[in-house]
């Protein structure tokens, strides 16, 4: 299968669009709009979990693998999905969340009757003998990790909301249960796989505790242990490996180059590819998410020139992305979209899109959606924002930086409703959107952005190239002047042929001096969103400019 052709379009399908009027999105509102992202162009279609929930962590704490949450639909209305996403020659990756089930899964409530069998599927312990939790561990949406368990003298273990409850691997009942699955949404003729937290899933059943309770210290306790690989690696045997056409990710915390590498080198057996996040930890404060310093470029372009060297270097493959349904706008955060929303949208996509890996596009990206900058805290639903709320105000920070922080780090910002159009709550929904619509909607929205905007046409020209052009579907990597202060620029290279991509991140105008190898080739332009059309021994970018090359021989 060739990766580097595909794009993948991402569906958060509660907010994408309400065909009801309750509010909340449904699997119906994107059978209505797949003419829309069939235009686009993208191969396939990630839509985040849509199964039976209390929706604690919006649909993360799934109370029945295999079925559909009655808010989302009807399973005739998936089939149908599958089946008219088909017609347009777009397949279905689906969310597996196979670290944590919600409490009110049939598991977790047969664990609480009393059922040994299922009490053996999720990790129960007892507190150590001063009567502490079994260990020091921090929940990852704040909090201790350890949570009682019914009116028994245990505790059970969520590294996530106290809803979620991490399930035993070690238990090869468990593994078998998952595994089924997975097989159920493949016979289905789903054609893509994206598994959450997969590298959490090793925990040592014999829990330390952490010397630095919260910090990274502690994740290793729990983060790509050898037995993951393992455990990956049956999975693949048991479920996808069966089939030479499915395209899998995993969602991987605070992983490392060579976990990434050994997750998804093709021999290894495991997965088609990986999520690493350490790019997106740029505007954190000493590795905490819950600060606003602005963001760090050198390290957002060496982190990412690691990754693409590493991975390339050794046949890894990384997922393409600045956004998703747990991170802000990634325009919002990198750039000026107030001044600058074009440059500053069309800029961000060229530079990741353009990378070696598979591209993923988040819903509302290709028109330019932007963080909702709410007043208000009653604005937003998020439990890790909620939860943060508390937190910081016990830490004693005032309200006003508090709302600073959660207007940039909020999860929240991008799960607000699809921009249709400029009618009431964006087209978005006939009743009231279960979170606020951005105010910009009567000026960012797809209605505007098919007819008179630019960023659209824009993503759908960069998709195409990826189609036309083996280079970046296949070429190797390079950095260019990474200690650069303002331009992100790389080289790929296939067959003799160079593609050079370069990018400014910033308002004031910049120049790049370039290596004399590129300027014996005949270059050609190949996309960009500003004036630059030629190279020289030094090229000048404007505002948030982007600009891709094409170099050959003669
Ligand atoms: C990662 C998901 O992307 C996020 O939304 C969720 O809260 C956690 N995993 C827990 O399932």
């Amino acid at each position: 299968m060739n990766l580097g052709e595909k794009v993948i379009y991402q569906v958060y399908p509660k907010s994408f669009y309400d065909s009801t009027g309750n509010g909340k999105g449904d699997l119906a509102g994107v059978i209505e709009k797949l003419d829309y992202i069939a235009d686009l162009g993208v191969d396939l279609i990630w839509l985040n979990p849509f199964y039976p929930s209390p929706q604690k962590d919006n649909g993360y704490d799934i109370s029945d693998y295999c079925a559909i949450d009655p808010t989302y639909g009807t399973m005739a209305d998936f089939e149908r999905l599958i089946a008219e996403a088909e017609k347009r020659g777009i397949s279905l990756m689906l969310d597996m969340v196979l670290n944590h089930t919600s409490i009110e899964h049939e598991w977790f409530q047969k664990a609480l009757a009393g059922d040994p069998e299922y009490q053996d599927f999720y990790y129960l312990r007892p507190a150590k003998a001063d009567g502490s939790l079994p260990t020091n561990w921090q929940s990852k949406f704040g909090g201790p990790a350890w949570e009682k368990f019914g009116d028994t003298s245990l505790y059970y273990l969520h590294l996530y909301d106290v809803s979620q409850a991490d399930l035993n691997w070690h238990n090869p009942k468990v593994r078998q249960a998952l595994y089924q699955v997975i097989n159920f949404w493949l016979a289905k003729g789903v054609k893509g796989l994206r598994f959450d937290v997969l590298n959490v899933i090793g925990k040592d059943p014999n829990f330390q505790d952490s010397q630095e309770p919260g910090s990274n210290q502690e994740k290793h306790l729990y983060t790509d242990t050898p037995i993951v690989h393992q455990w990956i690696k049956e999975m693949h045997q048991a479920t996808f490996g069966r089939y030479d056409d499915i395209v899998t990710v995993g969602e991987m915390s605070s992983t490392d180059v060579a976990n990434g590498i050994r997750y998804s080198n093709p021999t290894e057996q495991e997965l088609s590819m990986i999520f690493s996040f350490h790019h997106l930890k740029v505007d954190y404060q000493d590795g905490e998410k819950w600060s606003d310093p602005e963001f760090d470029f050198i390290a957002l372009k060496q982190i990412l020139d690691t990754w693409q060297k590493g991975m390339s270097d050794h046949q890894g493959w990384n997922a393409l992305f600045l956004n998703n349904h747990d991170q802000p706008r990634s325009n919002s955060r990198f750039g000026d979209v107030i001044h600058y929303p074009y440059e500053t949208q069309t800029m961000l996509a060229t530079a990741i899109q353009c990378l070696r890996g598979t591209p993923y596009i988040y819903q509302g990206e290709e028109i330019g959606m932007t963080d909702p900058g709410y007043q208000s805290i009653d604005d937003y639903v998020d439990v890790e924002t909620l939860n943060h709320y508390q937190i910081l105000q016990e830490k004693g920070y005032p309200i006003e930086k508090i709302m600073n922080i959660i207007r940039k780090k909020s999860r929240d910002n991008s799960r607000t409703p699809m921009q249709w159009d400029s009618s009431k709550h964006a087209g978005f929904t006939k009743g009231t959107p279960w979170l606020k619509v951005a105010d910009n909607y009567q000026t960012i929205n797809v209605e505007r952005a098919r007819k008179e905007g630019k960023i659209y046409k824009y993503y759908q020209d960069l998709i195409q190239l990826r189609k036309d052009y083996p280079i970046i579907q296949e070429g190797s990597y390079q950095g260019i002047q990474l200690d650069h202060p303002q331009i992100m620029a790389y080289e790929r290279q296939y067959q003799g042929q160079f593609l050079l991509v370069v990018n400014n991140f910033y308002a004031q105008p910049s120049k790049l001096m370039l290596p004399s190898k590129y300027l014996d080739k005949s270059s050609q332009k190949l996309i960009g969103n500003g004036p630059l059309q030629f190279l020289t021994e030094e090229i000048m970018l404007q505002s948030y400019e982007t600009a891709v090359f094409l170099l050959k021989d003669g």
